[in-house]
């Protein structure tokens, strides 16, 4: 007789642009183990909307939710990642954490915080104690607490780190980088709800992509992750900038955050890495890893993709067709994404969260990855403020 299939209750925190994403990934899951169960968000509205699409249950809170589900996808922004992946620990339940995985948001006392002028070692102590504070919740409570860092699990990246593991590998060199013309959240833009601009909100991606491909070789070579040891960041506010002309096609007016950056990291074993991030770059989002190893090079195009070189000659036939994310016009050549969720890693990375629950194993990405991002952003922080100085990255020993 087969056992009855175990069924993953998940409800989503947030209602908007992370958690669409999120809901349709977890309809493609192979063999389904998941169920979506309900939403939950601060505006009623909103999530009533979003749950009557999807035939699911809009909860008035998070509260209220919580009994009714095994693990919680949490799809807010920056600031409230802590307090609502604590809460649902607490509550025993599994949490899968959007990036950036934790941060800092500012004093108790909120009155004119202005993230770009705070000291920036005082950010970093504060984003790694809150990394710390999840963590160590989800240790107590015996539950999984999984990092969606998509990116890890994007197909291109996976074969890379299959050939890093099989070939063994050494990465002297990874160049990697993610731009578009600006976030749509209202919550970005301002330091106290994103946590910061360019280099938590973007150069997080390549980033974590980059470390994992590390640990992976690593553990490869000597059964241990090689982690990051140094960071060098330079970080502007270019449309913030008096010189700056602006056109009018790509996002400004934000806040207190930076809108470039460039990291250089250095790994234990004295290899090196740089990334490149931001908010100025038209034609749709760009992601890209380039790695130079000791046995080969690769060049991992995750957006835009090449599947397909299409010509449209009049904007308005394609109003009802998805191209790319924030392509910016549907006119003359297209390079659409036939499957961008699948290319980005959005079904794949869910699909290891769900079965590390049902198998209780780690998930790929999990608190060491999530911690070691943190680590490094906010020590890039640091760097900027000097200009770039190379800065020791307190990673989390324990991990
Ligand atoms: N991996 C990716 O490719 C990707 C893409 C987009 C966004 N993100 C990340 O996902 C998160 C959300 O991004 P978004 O663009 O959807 O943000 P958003 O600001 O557009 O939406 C945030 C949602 O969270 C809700 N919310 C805020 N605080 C809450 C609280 N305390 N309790 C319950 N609900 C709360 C809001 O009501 C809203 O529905 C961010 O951390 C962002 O960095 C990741």
């Amino acid at each position: 007789m087969s056992e009855s299939k175990q069924i993953i209750r998940v409800g989503l925190v947030g209602s908007r642009f992370a958690a669409e994403i999120h809901y349709a990934a977890y309809q493609r899951i192979a063999g389904n183990g998941v169920e979506v169960v309900g939403v939950t968000s601060n505006t009623e509205e909103h999530r009533r909307t979003f749950a009557e699409k999807r035939g699911i249950v809009a909860f008035e809170s998070l509260e209220q939710m919580l009994p009714e589900v095994d693990a919680i996808d949490n799809c807010t922004p920056g600031w409230a990642h802590e307090p609502v992946t604590v809460a649902a620990l607490q509550a025993g339940k599994h949490v899968i954490v959007e990036k950036p995985f934790t941060g800092y948001y500012g004093p108790a006392e909120r009155t004119g915080f202005k993230g770009n002028r705070f000291p920036k070692s005082e950010m970093l102590e504060g984003a790694m104690g809150s990394a710390r504070r999840i963590i160590d919740a989800a240790a107590k409570s015996h539950t999984k607490l999984c990092y969606a860092e998509n990116w890890v699990y994007a197909p291109a990246v996976q074969k890379e780190a299959e050939i890093i593991f099989k070939t063994k590998a050494q990465i002297m060199w990874a160049l990697a980088g993610h731009s578009h013309s600006g976030s749509p959240s209202p919550a970005y833009g301002t330091w106290r709800l994103s946590g910061g601009g360019s280099v938590v909100g973007k150069s997080c991606h390549p980033l974590t992509a980059i470390l994992y491909l590390k640990q992976v070789e690593g553990l490869a070579h000597s059964g241990k992750p090689i982690r990051p040891k140094t960071v060098s960041a330079r970080t502007h506010e270019l449309t913030r900038n008096p010189g700056f002309i602006d056109k009018g096609f790509i996002r400004t007016q934000y806040d207190d955050i930076e809108d470039y950056c460039q990291l250089h990291v250095v790994f234990d074993d004295g290899m090196v890495a740089d990334v490149f991030a931001s908010e100025i770059v038209m034609g749709g989002v760009h992601n890209w890893i380039e790695l130079v190893a000791n046995n080969h090079r690769v060049r991992c195009n995750l957006s835009p993709v090449d599947a397909m070189q299409f010509y449209n000659p009049l904007e308005e036939q394609l109003d009802d067709v998805y191209i790319m994310e924030r392509v910016g016009t549907k006119q003359g050549w297209l390079n659409p994404a036939p499957d961008e969720s699948f290319m980005f890693g959005y079904p794949q990375e869910l699909q290891d969260f769900i079965e590390a629950i049902v198998e209780d194993r780690p998930p790929k990405s999990g608190p060491l990855l999530a911690s070691d991002t943190v680590s490094v952003l906010y020590s890039a922080y640091v760097s900027a403020e000097e200009k770039g100085r190379e800065v020791e990255i307190p990673i989390d020993r324990k991990l």
